[in-house]
């Protein structure tokens, strides 16, 4: 479903039902950016159908510039041929250059890639985007994006929710009270497994100064839905999850 988030940023992407209900979300972002659309991550071929229409619907006769990649499980990028093959000239943008050897599928170009090494930024279409590496990930290559123009952080696996059906694409301004711990603890505790051998406090401190850096006025997980409205509050949940979990 296509939501619009805030400014040019737009969510769409499906999700998935599991164990007892919850909804795992889907997420691709994508900034419209004045005629050079920005995509975040290229969603799960599982939900291939339903992007491809979405992407298509959103952005019209206006072929993205470029597809930025979180990290390359399939999630991620499982539908990266239906939209390299529907626009051939979007490049992709890595963390890494081992992406292209050992990760992305063979028949990716090297002439399509373009790297965004945590700590730098660069402007694509017009639009500056900076790379850190990823605090929370399953996946060693994950790097996170930020857009200041929007005040987007695009948190890949981290801050992502379980989503109750009767939720499933509501933003946090849409709940009662935002999005609950309960949720945000359910996603961490079974998306990254390693985190009972963690340091919360240590997991905390590091997200911290991420935030402390920039204007965050937008999360944008992959496995939720955008949290817009009160950035603090998503924060503050998370950062109770953690320490639950650690
Ligand atoms: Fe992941
Ligand atoms: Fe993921």
């Amino acid at each position: 479903m296509i939501r619009h988030v805030v400014g040019d940023l737009y969510q769409i992407g499906e999700s998935s039902v599991g164990e007892g209900g919850w909804h795992e979300a889907v997420r691709i972002y994508v900034l419209l950016n004045d005629g050079c659309p920005l995509i975040f991550d290229a969603g799960s071929h599982v939900h291939r159908g339903q992007i491809m229409a979405e992407l298509h619907t959103l952005l019209g006769d206006t072929a993205p510039g470029y597809v930025f990649l979180t990290h390359t499980e399939l999630p991620h990028t499982g539908n990266l041929s239906a939209i390299l093959t529907a626009w051939p000239s979007a490049k992709l943008v890595v963390s890494s250059a081992i992406l292209p050897y050992c990760e992305l599928p063979w028949w990716v170009k090297e002439e399509q890639i373009m790297y965004g090494y945590a700590g730098t930024n660069a402007v694509y279409g017009g639009r500056a985007i900076s790379f850190l590496d990823g605090i929370l990930k399953d996946q060693p290559g994950t790097h996170w994006m930020y857009d200041a123009q929007t005040g987007t952080l695009f948190t890949a696996d981290a801050f992502g929710y379980m989503l109750p059906t009767n939720s499933e694409t509501l933003f946090d301004d849409e709940h009662a009270d935002g999005i609950p711990t309960d949720w945000l603890k359910r996603y961490h505790a079974s998306a990254f497994r390693f985190l009972p051998q963690c340091d919360g406090n240590k997991v905390n401190a590091d997200i911290a100064k991420v935030f402390a850096k920039r204007n965050v006025n937008v999360i944008a997980p992959t496995h939720g839905n955008a949290i817009r409205h009160n950035v603090a509050q998503g924060v503050a949940r998370f950062n109770q999850a953690i320490m639950e979990i650690c």
